[in-house]
């Protein structure tokens, strides 16, 4: 591909600095979006390229496109999230860059319809990319094991238990990291994989079976409950209803999937969720070397 500058949305958060990390080791030319560029400069260094600004900012989205090849569109859960994302893509757009990979919803709160708030939100934004004149691929990750195992594990060290309105429900959980090698590939790849591909972890995972790789991984006893999960607010922030409704799906097992596309495309395995949370739970349990 050519040397034009790959532009990354999201870029100080979770997954968009996962990303960011890997293309500048590929040597790629990277130009970030982001409110804080002090952040940005420290977490990145010198080599790459910093747009300041706000979705909300137009002329300052302008301005991040000039010369972009391909474009990483990624923004957080909120109200905000159709407004944002259909203002970058159209920006990309006018500016000519050739690509779009979205980091979309989990397909489970997007197909079937009505379910989550969320998922109408990325759906509305898929539907948008799908009738732009620019290729445009969305990548529709399940549950990610940094955010949603990483606090099951930090609460079963802190109290030996693990909480679930359905013990039995699974999720095919994926690692961040393997997201972003997916998006990585699509962004650099000579030809995107379809409109939207759905990303996975290799299995299926219980709430009880977390309990028993947790009591495995930290050598102790760490037990299972259920408890029915809370309602979901009518009103109010948006990304706390979106929440509630994830935890009623998985409780339902709809995040119980798997598909091989990563394997398809990266040529090796998925992390798995046992090797997640031996990684983590040796991390959180390390005793610091004494400094005298
Ligand atoms: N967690 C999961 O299991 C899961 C599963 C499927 C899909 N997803 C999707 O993943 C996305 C969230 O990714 P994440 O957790 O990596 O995000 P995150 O950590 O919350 O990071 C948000 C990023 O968005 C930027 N941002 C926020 N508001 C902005 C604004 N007004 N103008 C410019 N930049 C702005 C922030 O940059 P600055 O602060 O530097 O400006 C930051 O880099 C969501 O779309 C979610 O639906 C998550």
């Amino acid at each position: 591909m050519s040397e034009r500058p790959i532009l990354v949305t999201g870029a100080t958060g979770k997954l968009g600095r996962l990303v960011v990390e890997r293309l500048l080791a590929r040597g790629q030319p990277v130009r970030v979006f982001t409110r804080r560029p002090e952040t940005a400069r420290a977490l990145f260094g010198e080599t790459l390229q910093i747009a300041a600004g706000d979705f909300g900012d137009r002329a300052a989205l302008d301005t991040a496109v000039r010369g972009v090849g391909r474009l990483l569109l990624l923004s957080p859960i909120s109200t905000r999230l159709v407004t944002d994302q259909v203002a970058v893509a159209d920006a990309a757009v006018a500016a000519n860059v050739a690509r779009i990979v979205k980091i979309s919803g989990s397909d489970w709160t997007i197909e079937p319809p009505g379910n989550s708030i969320s998922g109408e939100a990325h759906a509305a934004v898929e539907r948008h990319l799908n009738g732009l004149p620019t290729e445009a691929v969305s990548l529709r990750p399940n549950a990610w094991m940094q955010v949603s195992l990483a606090n099951t594990i930090r609460n079963a060290i802190t109290n030996s238990q693990v909480v679930a309105a359905n013990l039995d429900a699974g999720i095919g959980y994926i690692d961040a990291r393997d997201i972003a090698d997916v998006a990585v590939h699509q962004l650099l790849a000579d030809r995107i994989r379809g409109r939207t591909l759905n990303l996975t972890g290799p299995d299926v995972v219980s709430f009880r079976q977390v309990a028993a790789l947790l009591t495995a991984a930290l050598k102790r006893p760490v037990a299972a409950l259920e408890k029915p999960p809370r309602t979901v607010p009518k009103e109010g922030d948006f990304e706390h209803r979106a929440v509630a409704q994830f935890v009623r799906l998985i409780a339902a097992g709809r995040a119980a999937t798997t598909t091989d596309v990563v394997p398809t495309l990266l040529g090796r395995s998925p992390r798995t969720v046992a090797d997640f949370i031996l990684e983590q739970v040796t991390a959180e349990t390390a005793v610091p070397e004494y400094q005298p």
